[in-house]
């Protein structure tokens, strides 16, 4: 399937969603990549990686760009060389971008009931006590998010040093708001962030802007 969803946040912000069904040879065929890409490509080790290597681009490629355009820094955070920001996620069969004038970071994830195993881990006993109160569905859902937003908070910070269980709090939400914000504070920082979410099939899509 090509693109799976657009989502037109406003007139400078967009998402866009793909589900990866094509070959890993159809997808290598219809995408162009830079040197750099190519040798990172060429060194992955599992072929979905690659096929949602390839499909971001395709996305990338529906909004105008090519691989040409985009550039990783040493922490591995994409840059586009236009000045616009841009984040990317895959996960299974889904990768995602957001393509913004803004600060914004982007994360897909699967719904796993395996999150209950690490909650404790991203999240702290404040969190975890609230949402708690919540039926167990709800409760994956929910944690999917939280761990979605922050990881999409650490996309857009892209600091070493930020704890997602310590540094980052989530406010209480509920699944059917498709919205909440979150705040970090790390050392002498404190910034908060729109967070937006939706269910995508079993996956949560979650993306971040700074506030
Ligand atoms: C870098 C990180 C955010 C990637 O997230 P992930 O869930 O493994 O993978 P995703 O598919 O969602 O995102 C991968 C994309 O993030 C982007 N990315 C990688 N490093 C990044 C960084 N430092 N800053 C911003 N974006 C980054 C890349 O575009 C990458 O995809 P690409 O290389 O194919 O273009 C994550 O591995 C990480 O380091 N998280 C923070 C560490 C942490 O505290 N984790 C757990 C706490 S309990």
């Amino acid at each position: 399937m090509p693109l799976y969803k657009t989502i037109n946040f406003n007139s400078t912000t967009q998402i866009s969603v793909w589900k990866i069904t094509e070959s890993l040879e159809q997808l290598r065929q219809e995408v162009e990549l830079n040197s750099a890409n190519t040798i990172r490509f060429n060194g992955m080790k599992s072929e979905m990686h690659q096929r949602a290597f390839l499909s971001v681009r395709k996305l990338l490629m529906e909004k105008g760009y090519t691989d040409f355009d985009l550039e990783y820094d040493e922490f591995g955070k994409p840059h586009l060389k236009d000045g616009n920001y841009i984040s990317i996620s895959h996960s299974h069969q889904f990768s995602t971008i957001i393509i913004s004038d803004k600060k914004a970071g982007i994360d897909i994830e699967m719904q796993r009931e395996k999150i209950l195993r690490i909650a404790d881990k991203f999240v702290n006993n404040q969190e975890l006590q609230r949402l708690k109160s919540f039926d167990n569905h709800d409760f994956i859902k929910k944690l999917t998010v939280k761990w979605g937003a922050k990881e999409a908070i650490f996309k857009i910070r892209n600091e070493k040093g930020i704890s997602f269980k310590d540094h980052i709090q989530v406010n209480p939400f509920e699944i059917r708001d498709n919205k909440t914000t979150a705040i970090l504070e790390i050392e002498n920082t404190k910034q908060q962030f729109s967070i937006y979410f939706e269910e995508i099939e079993d996956f949560t899509l979650v993306y971040a802007f700074e506030k």
